[in-house]
């Protein structure tokens, strides 16, 4: 049976880590700032936004939250991000996505600073992290990279197989790979034999989107498995990953759950981040 990485308990230790800090730049007179914004009625991202704000809490962070209507106007938002991109106060910006059809995501996230784009979405962020430079990295895959360091999963010269492309886990995450020194390779819905593919994987990172679709005919004996996927199940409303966890955990090493594994790490690194633009932006790195 596979080791089970703690999401729950790693995150715990990284908000508490980030706590301490922000204790300190208090003492210093120096309170670390996220300004959340939220537009429209989505229920799934209130609760994300509501999650987010509890972090806050628990830090010692102050968060600033505006709730804006569903039919807000592009030009609206835009001109919310031009203030708080210049208020002094404000350390970090996070837009909840997904956003209403009427706003252009791409334009919204171009018009945060850099400097204060805590969920490492915006293209300088990420062209920082393909050149190897110092910036943001979106949360999720940088959660991650915690979860293997923190269970002492060696990265540097092993096989890792990355499932999924996308701009938020799929493509920052393969990055991060190989920064740590893996052999990285990237699959999805393309991919001729993925099964080959994956048994390959020393570390397997599944982000695709589809419930259970990993079970342990795609896995290596004793590689660790990592489960980006969450969904709620039909029966009971359970919640499961992309991988048949009951499958997988017979073959792997190591194991994420969900929930549990890397759901928890999305929102202990935005508190990373946002430490890190305060510590920035106050000239303490
Ligand atoms: N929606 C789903 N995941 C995320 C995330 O990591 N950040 C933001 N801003 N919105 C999201």
């Amino acid at each position: 049976m596979a080791e089970i990485i703690d999401g729950k308990k790693i995150s715990q230790e990284i908000k508490d880590e980030v706590k301490n800090k922000v204790e300190h730049l208090k003492e210093d007179g120096i309170e670390v700032t996220l300004a959340v914004i939220l537009v429209g009625n989505d229920p799934a991202s209130g609760v994300y936004v509501n999650n987010k704000k509890k972090a806050c809490e628990y830090t010692g962070m102050r968060s600033v939250s505006y709730e804006l209507a569903e039919d807000t106007k592009e030009e609206e938002l835009l001109q919310l991000i031009d203030e708080l991109n210049a208020d002094n106060s404000v350390d970090g910006i996070l837009v909840q996505l997904p956003l209403p059809k009427q706003i252009n995501e791409d334009r919204v996230i171009r018009r945060i600073s850099p400097d204060k784009d805590v969920d490492g979405f915006h293209p300088e962020s990420v062209g920082r992290l393909s050149i190897g430079e110092r910036g943001f990295v979106s949360c999720t895959p940088a959660g991650v990279i915690e979860l293997l360091k923190r269970s002492n999963t060696v990265i540097d010269g092993k096989e890792c197989v990355v499932i999924g492309r996308s701009n938020i886990v799929g493509k920052p995450m393969s990055m991060l790979l190989l920064r740590e020194n893996g052999t990285v390779t990237i699959c999805h819905s393309h991919t001729k034999d993925l099964r080959e593919v994956t048994k390959r994987a020393d570390i397997l990172v599944v982000a695709i989107g589809k419930p259970m679709m990993i079970d342990a005919s795609y896995v290596k004996e004793g590689a660790t498995v990592i489960d980006v996927g969450i969904h709620r199940t039909g029966e009971g409303n359970k919640l499961c990953g992309d991988c048949d966890y009951a499958s997988v955990s017979q073959v792997a090493g190591k194991i994420t759950p969900v929930p549990g594994g890397v759901g928890p790490m999305t929102i202990a690194m935005l508190m990373v981040n946002t430490l890190q633009a305060s510590l920035m932006h106050h000239g303490r790195v």
